[in-house]
């Protein structure tokens, strides 16, 4: 499984990929609201960042097929060699998704909250589909089991070759769950991957060498 981050905070960003660990990013309105910059400046500000995919949603007041057509093609604009196109799951998402797809455009198409909508999508051409795993809990229904189904689906299928990007990621064991689940990609928030990067006891032994070497070699 690889991973993405999901953010739209150009400080996460740059730390987390000179941590080495990611290969792209997803954002959507509502984080990239949060940053209060310019949309499109923002998506390009991320792709000269991260050479990997980075997803940049159409607009959440753009519904039909011919506009958020028209918004893809002017999102990918601003980046061909990194930008990948966020299409809601609707059936005008879907109408987009294959026109797009006509075109070499990679399309992410977001939230996904059953197989069948999963389903629809990689059939429609979309290069990655977006499960909401943290959504699902959020109603008491296991996100998880939602990405192990789309992977055994898709598995059975060889001619099928949309990526799952496990979203609505919320901690680090949805991630280990992820992974065993069969997602091709986690997109994770800056926090959970740093809090994976800590254990207590890695804490406790980098504290215990420094402690043994001083002791006998000084500072
Ligand atoms: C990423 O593609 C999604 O937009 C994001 O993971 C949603 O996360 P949230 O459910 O925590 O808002």
């Amino acid at each position: 499984m690889r991973f993405f981050i999901d953010t739209a905070n150009l400080e996460e960003i740059r730390k987390a990929n000179d941590m080495g660990v990611i290969s792209g990013v997803t954002t959507n309105p509502s984080l990239i609201a949060k940053e209060g910059r310019d949309y499109a400046e923002t998506l390009k500000a991320i792709a000269a960042i991260v050479d990997g995919p980075i997803s940049g949603e159409v607009k959440a007041t753009t519904a039909d097929a011919a506009g958020m057509i028209a918004e893809g093609r002017a999102i990918h604009a601003l980046d061909p060699a990194h930008m990948v196109v966020k299409i809601p799951m609707t059936a005008e998402g879907l109408k987009a998704i294959k026109a797009l797809a006509a075109e070499g455009i990679p399309t992410n198409c977001t939230l996904i909250f059953s197989a069948n909508q999963a389903l629809l999508a990689a059939r429609a051409g979309a290069a990655y589909v977006s499960p909401f795993l943290g959504r699902l809990d959020d109603i008491s229904q296991p996100g998880v089991e939602l990405v192990q189904t789309i992977a055994a689906m898709f598995a059975n299928y060889t001619d099928l070759h949309t990526q799952i990007i496990a979203a609505s990621v919320r901690s680090p064991i949805h991630v280990t769950d992820c992974a065993l689940a069969g997602a091709d990609i986690a997109t994770v928030p800056y926090k959970v991957i740093e809090q994976m990067t800590k254990h207590p006891l890695t804490d406790a032994g980098i504290e215990k060498f420094r402690a043994d070497y001083v002791k006998v070699f000084g500072e």
